[in-house]
């Protein structure tokens, strides 16, 4: 499962753009396993959606936030909102920014999951450790606490998470991936432990993932795709890196 986060990113005339460099580079019109998605800003959402219809793209739209039951904000949009357009069947929660720049703590990002759950939209739960969590070794600690948000939660196999640490997001700064197979194998263990049904959810992998990194975490066992943000916003660079996840991950 690739995944584009474009944030606050995005023209008509980028995304347009976008598609033509997309559609001359991506093999085998990109169907991997899992899926392709791209959540651009909410505001762009036709022109993606059209483009992908347009083109006859293997590419799901995906929301980058969503409100959670207590939180309908002026600015903000509701699982029911989401369900009425076609185009969304997934939505990232809990990201970074949203953690940092937003105030949301695990309290709001658990009633985020819950409203999406109870909607049937498949949410992709952000979470990561800090740098200096990581230096001091608590990177372990840091995880199961945001995923402590699941228990009590019914999950169904729609959840995905994405581990993202906060030190290599736009930073151009990448965890061994080696250590990151570990975090990811360590996340499946603990949400399966969770799960009553005794499910494990896809991983992938964010920060400063790139064409030139990405063969690399995607050879790990454990590194079921990524959630891409810089390396996203170029049609040519996203197409590169689908068709180097399918050719690794050889299906
Ligand atoms: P990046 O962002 O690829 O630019 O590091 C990833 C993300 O924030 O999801």
């Amino acid at each position: 499962m690739i995944v584009a986060n474009w944030k606050c990113n995005g023209s008509k005339a980028m995304i347009d753009e976008w598609f033509q460099s997309y559609k001359k580079v991506v093999k085998n019109n990109g169907i991997c396993d899992g899926f392709i998605g791209i959540a651009p800003p909410t505001i762009f959402i036709n022109e993606v959606y059209n483009q992908i219809k347009k083109n006859n793209l293997n590419i799901d739209t995906i929301s980058q936030d969503i409100a959670g039951y207590t939180r309908k904000f002026t600015g903000a949009i509701s699982a029911d909102m989401l369900l009425e357009s076609d185009a969304y069947s997934f939505c990232i929660v809990g990201h970074s920014e949203r953690r940092i720049s937003y105030n949301e703590d695990n309290k709001i990002i658990q009633d985020k999951i819950r409203e999406c759950l109870s909607c049937d939209i498949n949410p992709i739960l952000c979470i990561g450790e800090t740098e200096e969590e990581n230096k001091h070794g608590k990177t372990k600690e840091i995880l199961e606490n945001q995923l402590s948000i699941l228990v009590n939660m019914a999950i169904t196999d729609s959840l995905t998470i994405a581990y993202e640490p906060i030190w290599a997001i736009g930073s151009g700064k990448t965890p061994n991936p080696k250590d990151v197979n570990e975090i990811h194998k360590f996340i499946k263990d603990v949400v399966q432990s969770i799960s009553t049904k005794n499910l494990a959810p896809l991983v992938l992998y964010g920060g400063s993932v790139t064409d030139k990194n990405s063969e690399s975490f995607f050879g790990e066992e454990f590194v079921d795709g990524a959630l891409i943000g810089g390396a996203s916003l170029d049609g040519t660079t996203f197409a590169k890196i689908v068709n180097i996840f399918n050719t690794t991950k050889k299906l």
